[in-house]
């Protein structure tokens, strides 16, 4: 049965090729100073930059430069970019990029006029908005956050080894977003197939819960047959347009809100996932496939008939003669073997993890209980082996 809920997106979004042809008209409607953030590059490799700088031009528009966005945003980078929108009081903070660069402009939005330390009071202490925030438009470049239409923060804190997410309310997610597919085309491969999964996990992780019978779970099969599909053409074929496009669409549904309307959620790998970030700075997507298998093995006997579901309507596992434990085991095997398929990581130890830095990376991950399982301190230990 649908809990109660409230739904609301405010995220204008323009969508394909032409999309970008948009932003001049978004950009008329905010005063003079624009904050243009972008991350390491790639954007000025791929000429993207110098387009977006003609549109500001033309429009007439002061330009603030705040590039230099790592992957997995710091606090430190939020203060000096905090300090850049103060001086100039800028009235529009434009991210171009991934989901870094869309995080860390929500961070600067909210964090620019607060009286306390933002790190404090937003990301530890989780508190609510109560000062101006400064509108963010973005024109995304990396698929799979679902940052561009949501209010999702992730933001790292190396001094004290937290990487931390605050959903922010509706009024701070991004006013406008530009998707045009072809954007994407450059991405290596290494951070197409994790964006990929990062899709793949914030599907599950809002299906793994609950077993009532609601429409959310129907989208979210649909949406995980679309990503399993255009996945593989992706790989073989990145240029694609088909796939990559269906790919993009299905992240931003994947996390744009719609999928835990009325209904539980889990969030353990992203738990997980964030405190190894904390740890090694690794890949969002790849620090969720390597502890992913192991997880969802251990969770398996508390939500048998949803992994069962899972089998049978996501992998089309053919049910005859098997017991419910086969079943969701071999829809486990299948999700394992398409993962090994795109080249994801699949052990914590390739992306730096050393024993050494289990109890801490335990420590550091924040325990829901939205899922099948509440998980003990020593639960979360076995998983990490696990997954060594
Ligand atoms: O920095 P540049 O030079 O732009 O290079 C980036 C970066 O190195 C590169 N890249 C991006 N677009 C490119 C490109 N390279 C070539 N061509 C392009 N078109 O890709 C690298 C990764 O970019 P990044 O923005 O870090 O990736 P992603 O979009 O996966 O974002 C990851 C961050 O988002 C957080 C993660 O924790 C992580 O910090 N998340 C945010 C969420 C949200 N807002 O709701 C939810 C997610 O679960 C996630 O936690
Ligand atoms: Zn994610």
């Amino acid at each position: 049965m649908l809990g109660n809920f409230y739904y609301s997106n405010p995220t204008k979004l323009y969508f394909g090729e032409d999309a970008l042809q948009n932003l001049e008209a978004e950009l008329q409607k905010y005063g003079d100073t624009v904050q243009l953030i972008y991350g390491g590059g790639s954007i000025k490799k791929s000429g993207l930059y110098d387009q977006i700088i003609e549109i500001l031009i033309a429009c007439g528009k002061t330009i603030v430069e705040d590039g230099g966005v790592m992957p997995n945003p710091t606090i430190k980078k939020v203060y000096d970019g905090c300090q850049k929108a103060k001086e100039n009081d800028v009235d529009l903070l434009l991210a171009v990029g991934g989901g870094s660069v869309c995080d860390y402009a929500k961070a600067v939005s909210v964090s620019t006029w607060c009286e306390e330390d933002p790190w404090d009071k937003y990301y530890l202490r989780m508190e609510d908005v109560d000062n101006r925030i400064i509108p963010v438009g973005c024109v995304l470049t990396m698929v799979g956050t679902g940052s561009e239409m949501n209010g999702g923060s992730v933001i790292t804190n190396h001094e004290q080894k937290l990487k931390i997410g605050h959903v922010f309310g509706d009024n701070v997610f991004p006013k406008f977003a530009i998707l045009n597919p072809k954007l994407t085309y450059t991405l290596p491969k290494w951070q197409m197939v994790s964006g990929i999964y990062d899709i793949m996990n914030h599907i599950t992780e809002q299906y793994f819960s609950g077993d009532d019978d609601n429409t959310t779970d129907y989208i979210a099969e649909g949406l995980m047959r679309s990503l399993i599909h255009s996945s593989r053409i992706a790989v073989k074929d990145p240029e694609n347009y088909e796939a990559r496009s269906n790919i993009m669409w299905t992240a931003t549904w994947a996390l744009n809100t719609l999928l835990d309307m009325g209904k539980t959620t889990d969030w353990m790998v992203h738990m997980i996932g964030q405190s190894i970030g904390a740890y090694t700075d690794a890949t969002h997507g790849m620090t969720l496939s390597a502890v992913s298998i192991p997880y969802y093995r251990a969770i398996c006997p508390y939500g048998l008939q949803k992994f069962k579901r899972f089998a049978m309507n996501v992998w089309d596992v053919n049910p005859e003669g098997k017991t419910d434990e086969e079943i969701a085991d071999e829809g486990l095997k299948a999700m394992e073997s398409w993962m090994r398929e795109l080249g994801l990581v699949m052990n914590i130890r390739e992306l730096g993890v050393t024993e050494d830095m289990l109890p801490g990376i335990v420590k550091g991950t924040f325990i829901l209980d939205g899922g099948y399982k509440v998980l003990t301190e020593d639960e979360i230990m076995e998983i990490l082996k696990e997954s060594m």
